[in-house]
């Protein structure tokens, strides 16, 4: 099999068609960019260079390139104009120049795309001058379509937009992922023209004058149509959401992580669950999270970034957390406000219990201890400790920068210690 040599990734482009500024290929799904999961196969084929090219947005781009993907392998290539995708490859040429074996090109909008249809379109490309990804799907998505003669050799792609209305009929589409032979790339690349619909320099157009000379062009027939969802709208980057979000929950239940339903629970890319936690229906479980084993979450939870569940921890009905560190054992079931929190292990944190971490312009911490047993409505105004062991009564209100002694039981607004024995009688 041919080494991957370089894969190139389009990524200039505006995405007028998602009504919306910024680079579109850093549009999030699940928690995680676009360009993100396209990277995760192009990495896994082990390439000596991976060329990103970068127009709308680039600074963005680039930016989010350095921080989170971060790789010496990648470079990216400006595309200042964009004048079409193969305008855009046309930009890497001297790169190409200088790099040896095949060149993959895909474009940065097919975030579904998986490692097994990169390899399969390496393989293809033995002995042949280009292969392409071709799919029959139910919705044609305005995709390119492919031409073929009676015989089913392949004559060449053309675009929705410039295809008369028989070839606006053909089922088969081009997905927009190739493999090319350097020589026979870098020899057409500059020929292309923009005698077109669109007035762009079309990349498909290399496979037409590879055909001509009489090239040898393979095609490899992707199974899962849901792959193809490439992003040109905002329904199409939903569509891609569901896609990527039953993944994420897949790959959490073959892990051991039990997920009622599916189909109502959101677990960003990157969270970490341990074995034997329930997930329990319509929770959203954001992007950092890191949650224990044998923990429960939900129904209706929502754990945003930051928040780390020990083993055992239970988190239920309409709670939010936040930065928030929840002990073992600790269970906050109802209602309840968590963030920017340190909480110890087997703590109750009663119903409606209410952190209020933000005080118009700063948010505090607020430290609650192991053992601890916070009443129902209480609300903690941070930065408080409510120590080892402590209580507070039900709608107890802890004031800023109050500790409560370990062991101490503290009730009212706002709450003071607990004083017990006669004089008990009518309240602290
Ligand atoms: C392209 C293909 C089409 C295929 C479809 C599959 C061409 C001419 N057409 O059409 O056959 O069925 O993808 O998804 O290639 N880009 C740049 N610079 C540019 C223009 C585009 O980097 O100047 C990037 C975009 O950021 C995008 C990708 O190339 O990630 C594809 O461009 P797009 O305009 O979405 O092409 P399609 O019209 O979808
Ligand atoms: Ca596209």
């Amino acid at each position: 099999m041919q080494r991957a040599g370089t894969v190139v990734v389009l990524a200039a482009g505006q995405g007028t068609r998602m009504r919306s500024s910024g680079a579109k290929v850093l549009h999030p799904l699940c928690g995680r960019p676009m360009l993100g999961y396209v990277l995760d196969p192009v990495r896994a084929l082990d390439p000596e260079r991976i060329l990103v090219v970068v127009g709308h947005g680039a600074d963005e781009v680039r930016r989010w390139i350095e921080s989170a993907a971060k790789d010496a392998r990648i470079a990216c290539v400006p595309q200042p104009e964009q004048k079409g995708t193969g305008h855009a490859l046309q930009a890497c040429i001297p790169e190409l120049e200088r790099s040896s074996g095949p060149v993959i090109v895909l474009y940065g909008d097919m975030p579904c795309l998986e490692v097994a249809t990169l390899l399969a379109l390496r393989a293809a490309l033995a002995g042949c001058a280009a292969a392409l990804v071709t799919a029959r799907p139910a919705r044609l998505r305005g995709f390119g379509r492919i031409r073929r003669d009676g015989s089913g050799a392949l004559r060449g792609i053309v675009e929705e937009k410039d295809a008369s209305p028989e070839e606006r009929a053909i089922r088969e589409v081009n997905v927009g992922v190739y493999a090319f032979e350097k020589q026979a790339l870098l020899e057409r690349l500059p020929r292309l023209s923009n005698r077109n619909a669109q007035g762009e320099y079309y990349l498909t157009d290399v496979v037409d004058l590879l055909l001509e000379d009489k090239k040898r062009v393979a095609t490899v027939a992707l199974e899962d149509e849901r792959e193809v969802i490439g992003i040109n709208t905002l329904e199409h980057l939903s569509e891609a959401r569901a896609v990527l979000q039953e993944r994420i929950l897949l790959h959490h239940l073959g892990n051991g992580v039990y997920i009622e339903d599916p189909c109502t629970t959101y677990v960003d890319h990157g969270v970490e669950i341990g074995a034997g936690t329930r997930i329990l229906p319509c929770s959203v479980i954001r992007a950092g999270v890191v949650i224990g084993k044998a923990c429960e979450v939900g129904p209706f939870t929502h754990l945003r970034s930051g928040t780390h569940l020990e083993d055992g921890a239970e988190i239920g009905n309409f709670t939010e957390t936040k930065q928030a560190r929840i002990g073992k054992g600790t269970k906050a079931k109802h209602l309840s406000y968590l963030g920017d929190v340190t909480i110890g292990a087997q703590a109750n944190i009663g119903a409606g219990t209410i952190v209020a971490n933000y005080d118009g312009r700063a948010k505090h911490h607020t430290d609650v201890g192991d053992r601890a047993f916070v009443g129902s409505g209480s609300v903690l105004i941070a930065p408080c400790r409510v120590g080892d062991g402590a209580l507070t009564g039900a709608g107890a209100v802890v004031t800023r920068r109050t500790e409560i002694p370990p062991g101490e039981a503290w009730v009212g607004i706002p709450a003071k210690p607990l004083r017990r024995g006669p004089k008990a009688k009518d309240g602290p």
